[in-house]
């Protein structure tokens, strides 16, 4: 079975429901309001058991009934947290996710314990990277216990996949040359390499400047309209399977989280690993919300 590691985030998500963003100074009443699991991190760590992988997580909570009932979630899931642990002052991690009629999200972030996440923390997981297959993580928790983290997976050769969310600039070298994969979406990739996506060549250009950076191998994922890869000095582009649209939230994660389960070693399967992946997140944006909407290997037929 597949070893997986997730560094990354928990957050409890409230979804509030309404017809359109408010304007500055509007008060605008709310179609429904809920509660659901959520975080880039967990989404991923919860994708991943749900494919099938045998999973463990390195991350942090506060001491509230937030983290009570994320710690529920992932023990009904079976994923190792044996390397979550809790901060005395922090409180866990939230998301208020702002969800229009047209299933469009913007998302607000209290970051809590997610940002007391430190290099001691990641050097006390360093048995679990070690003995993992990949380590994936994202950008919602502290980057030096990123770069940490990437060192001990790389001194170990553990596939190493970074999923570049919230985008962000001026990512350190160090930790794109310890970077196997980076799987951006589009805004990602042009935060990181100031290359806008406009078609297939852009996406050749915002390669080779990720190559520059260091990083080996490119996943690029751009919502509704597909992924493109360039890995093992091949590259293809994979479609996306036509849904209607609910709620995108924990789709990219959900992406992330399937695709390394799936993805040999050698990365020679990559693009039935992605189609795997990409109809695992067609499926959860068919529902409202992150992790209740991601799906079990068992549901997931090509
Ligand atoms: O990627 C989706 C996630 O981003 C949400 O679950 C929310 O918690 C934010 O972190």
């Amino acid at each position: 079975m597949k070893k997986i590691v997730v560094l990354g985030s928990i957050n409890v998500d409230t979804i509030l429901n309404i017809a359109r963003l408010p304007l500055p100074g509007e008060t605008m009443a709310m179609h429904d309001r809920s509660i659901a699991g959520g975080g880039k991190g967990s989404n991923q760590a919860i994708a991943a058991v749900r494919a099938g992988a045998e999973t463990s997580f390195i991350s942090k909570i506060g001491k509230d009934h937030a983290a009570d009932f994320m710690i529920d979630v992932f023990k009904h899931d079976g994923l190792n947290i044996d390397h979550v642990t809790m901060d005395d002052e922090a409180g866990t991690g939230k998301a208020y996710i702002l969800l229009d009629d047209n299933g469009q999200n913007s998302i607000l972030v209290y970051g809590g314990a997610n940002q007391t996440i430190t290099v001691e923390d990641v050097k006390n997981a360093s048995d679990a990277i070690v003995d993992a297959d990949c380590l994936i993580t994202e950008f919602e928790t502290p980057l030096d216990a990123t770069i940490e983290a990437f060192r001990i997976a790389k001194k170990n050769n553990v596939l190493t996949i970074l999923n570049p969310a919230p985008a962000k600039t001026n990512i350190p070298e160090e930790l794109l040359n310890l970077t196997d994969i980076i799987t951006p979406n589009e805004t990602e990739a042009e935060a990181i390499t100031g290359i806008k996506y406009t078609d297939k060549s852009s996406l050749i250009k915002i390669t080779n400047k990720l190559h520059e950076f260091g990083v080996k191998h490119v996943i690029i994922t751009l919502g509704g309209k597909g992924s493109f890869y360039y890995v093992n000095d091949e590259s293809g582009f994979v479609e996306a399977y036509k849904v209607s649209t609910v709620d995108t939230t924990g789709a990219g994660d959900t992406f992330i989280g399937y695709l390394a389960a799936k993805l040999d070693s050698n990365l020679g399967n990559v693009e039935e690993a992605m189609k795997y992946a990409s109809k695992a997140s067609s499926i959860t944006v068919q529902t409202k919300g992150a992790q209740n909407s991601i799906p079990y290997a068992k549901n997931i037929k090509i």
